[in-house]
């Protein structure tokens, strides 16, 4: 039987959980909860109950599931109320503003014995998914370094993420989605250090950007940036393992491979560049290498909910869990320590 689901904060991405819900095979969607009398109206227009109050959603005997999409210096505060009304809580990302915050969420969850998760759905990105494959195939060998990029050209939003008291920036925003895949696919391995540089190009407030350098306790190194003022985006990802190179130009691009199939060659043809020849810069040709595309993997984002609910039944555990939440954060905690510091900052992550 599908699990009923209440969105509290009918918003941007509540709008989006309400779209799914609508087209869910798990959950079915009862209602909206939105502050804003306006968003509340809107919900009313398409046809979705507009509740008047969370004590209503947190009344309602049929509610088993709210969905938290306000901004994020209110994930705390509303988080602890739906648990406490004995209700299960998704909550969007970030789940919040610091560590303890957190650790308070993960303590209301462990006393109300309900389930408390957070919405990590870049999990489900096909360009991420294409990296993890190529990765856990280990199909060109062992990875060694990773570059992850979303570039764009526009600033930071004018709204709240604009805004320190509201949770703003770009290393909170994007920053937790690339994070939280990095550490995907180096699950047992240590952070040990790390170093992180805040852009503030077009807001001062917040970082609209940040570069992120993140290195692993067997060697691996990832480097996560993120670029609101790039009118030239770099490729989504670039991946090097020992025995080749894997890149995504865009996220909706295939995956280019370059395979060393023979280390030696016998005869390198020199490149000619301006100012004299080269042979280590030249370019491999097919016959100590291999290129090829793999196509884009399949994904189906509902995924996420399936598993909340056979999780609520006790069928699966979940996903994205308390121990994963908090590593993403202390990530980004120690990405704030560095930027403040200026200093490379060693960690245990
Ligand atoms: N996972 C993703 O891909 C993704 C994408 C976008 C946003 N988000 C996250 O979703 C959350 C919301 O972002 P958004 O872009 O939808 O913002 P938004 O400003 O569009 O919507 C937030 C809504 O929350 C309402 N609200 C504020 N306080 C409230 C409260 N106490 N109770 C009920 N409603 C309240 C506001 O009135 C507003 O309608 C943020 O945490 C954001 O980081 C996640």
């Amino acid at each position: 039987m599908k699990k009923n689901l209440v969105v509290v904060g009918y918003g941007g991405m509540g709008g989006w959980h309400g779209e799914y819900a609508l087209k869910s095979d798990v959950v079915n969607l009862l209602g909206v909860w939105d502050i804003k009398k306006e968003r509340l109206e809107l919900a009313e227009s398409r046809g979705i109950y507009a509740y008047s109050s969370l004590d209503e959603v947190l009344n309602d005997d049929r509610v088993d599931i709210c969905v938290i999409a306000t901004p994020n210096d209110v994930h705390v505060t509303v988080v602890n109320e739906v648990l406490r009304g004995g209700k299960h809580a998704i909550c969007e990302k970030p789940v919040s503003m610091n560590m303890e915050e957190l650790d308070d969420m993960i303590r209301t969850a462990n006393e109300t014995g309900k389930l408390f998760t957070v919405h990590q759905n870049r999990r489900w990105d096909v360009d991420f998914l294409a990296m993890k494959q190529i990765v856990n195939s280990g199909e060109i060998g062992d990875m060694m370094n990773i570059e992850s990029r979303i570039h764009g050209s526009r600033g930071i939003p004018s709204d709240w993420r604009g805004q320190k008291p509201y949770g703003g920036g770009m290393l909170f925003d994007w920053g937790v989605h690339l994070i939280d895949q990095i550490l995907q696919l180096l699950p047992n391995n240590k952070v040990v250090s790390l170093n992180c540089r805040f852009d503030n190009l077009t807001n001062t407030e917040v970082d609209d950007g940040f570069k992120l350098n993140m290195y692993f306790d067997n060697g691996v190194s990832a480097y996560i940036e993120v670029g609101t003022y790039n009118f030239i985006p770099m490729p989504r990802f670039y991946l090097r393992c020992r025995k080749g190179t894997a890149m995504i130009r865009d996220w909706r691009e295939e995956t280019q491979v370059v395979k060393c199939k023979a280390w030696h060659e016998s005869d390198v043809v020199p490149v000619k560049t301006a100012a004299g020849l080269t042979k280590t810069m030249a370019p491999r040709d097919s016959v100590t290498t291999d290129s090829y595309s793999v196509a884009r993997p399949k994904s189906d984002v509902h995924d996420f909910y399936r598993n909340f609910c056979k999780a609520i039944d006790g069928l699966e555990p979940m996903f994205v869990t308390h121990e994963e939440i908090r590593r993403s954060m202390a990530v980004m905690m120690a990405g704030f320590e560095s930027n403040d510091k200026n200093q490379t900052i060693c960690v245990n992550i």
